[in-house]
């Protein structure tokens, strides 16, 4: 049989990849495991699509690490989680910059600790000229405080006489958004098996393709990411017009 690697046609890949990572706990779980047992072997996971979307030539992958509703887990839930992160970032900068990765943080930076924040800068820093994957990596993130913002930050600058309201078309409150330097996904990810987008890139994908995985995070592999591309080449974009547009210029 054709490898699954080998189905993909490399002439349609999608530019940018999104993707929920959800299940650790019940992951943990079904091993009579703690939550941050499955947060910890969640990382196998990332490395694995992170490599796995680098090798295939993605330009774009953008991986839910952490929701602003995910503040209301129990506290040694978020501290671990804190310290996971730290602890990855650690030890899998010189990885990123072997394989000329960018490293691009999407969310409410403000509402992280300062060590955090601080440490995450410096690897977007020094991961900035990097020419390979960007990996946007969405933390204390939330669809709806990125558009809210979006709006105050809009509503200051008419105020102050910096845009004028008749100016405000789509690709205007794009330029407010957290990911104004990066283009729609084409396809999203969830696993899991939980069919919602949690607050997810709201505004981002909404000709985006969606694709529901019912693997648990942590054993998300290259080949649920290459089944997920396989799938999403089936399918037919059509934004709003009919099949026979499609195929006149
Ligand atoms: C996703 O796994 C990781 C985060 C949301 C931080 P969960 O922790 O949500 O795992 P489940 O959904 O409870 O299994
Ligand atoms: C979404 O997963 C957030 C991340 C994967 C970071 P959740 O587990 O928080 O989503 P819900 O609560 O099941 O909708
Ligand atoms: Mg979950």
């Amino acid at each position: 049989m054709t490898e699954l690697k080998d189905q993909i046609d490399r002439s349609k890949l999608p530019n940018h990849v999104a993707i929920i990572m959800d299940g650790n706990g019940r992951w943990a779980r079904e091993r009579g495991s703690h939550r941050i047992f499955g947060h910890q072997n969640g990382i196998t996971a990332v490395r694995e699509t992170v490599e796995g979307a680098g090798e295939l030539g993605i330009k774009y992958l953008t991986l839910f690490a952490f929701s602003k509703e995910n503040w209301c887990r129990p506290k040694e839930e978020i501290n671990s989680l804190m310290s996971l992160m730290i602890s990855t970032i650690n030890s899998e900068t010189e990885t990123l910059i072997k394989n000329n990765v960018r490293l691009l943080i999407i969310g409410d930076m403000q509402s992280l600790p300062d060590h955090i924040r601080n440490k995450l800068n410096e690897v977007v820093d020094i991961t900035g000229s990097n020419k390979g994957l960007t990996l946007v990596i969405a933390l204390s993130y939330g669809a709806r405080w990125e558009i809210a913002d979006a709006a105050r930050r809009i509503a200051e600058d008419v105020a102050e006489g910096k845009i004028k309201k008749d100016a405000i078309d789509e690709a205007a409150f794009s330029e407010y958004l957290v990911t104004r330097h990066i283009p729609d996904p084409e396809l999203l990810i969830r696993t899991s098996g939980e069919y919602r987008i949690s607050n997810f890139l709201l505004w981002q994908i909404a000709y985006t393709e969606l694709y529901f995985s019912p693997a648990l995070w942590p054993d998300f592999r290259k080949e649920h990411l290459y089944t997920a591309i396989i799938e999403f080449q089936k399918r037919e974009r059509r934004f709003g017009k009919t099949s026979e547009q499609l195929n006149c210029d």
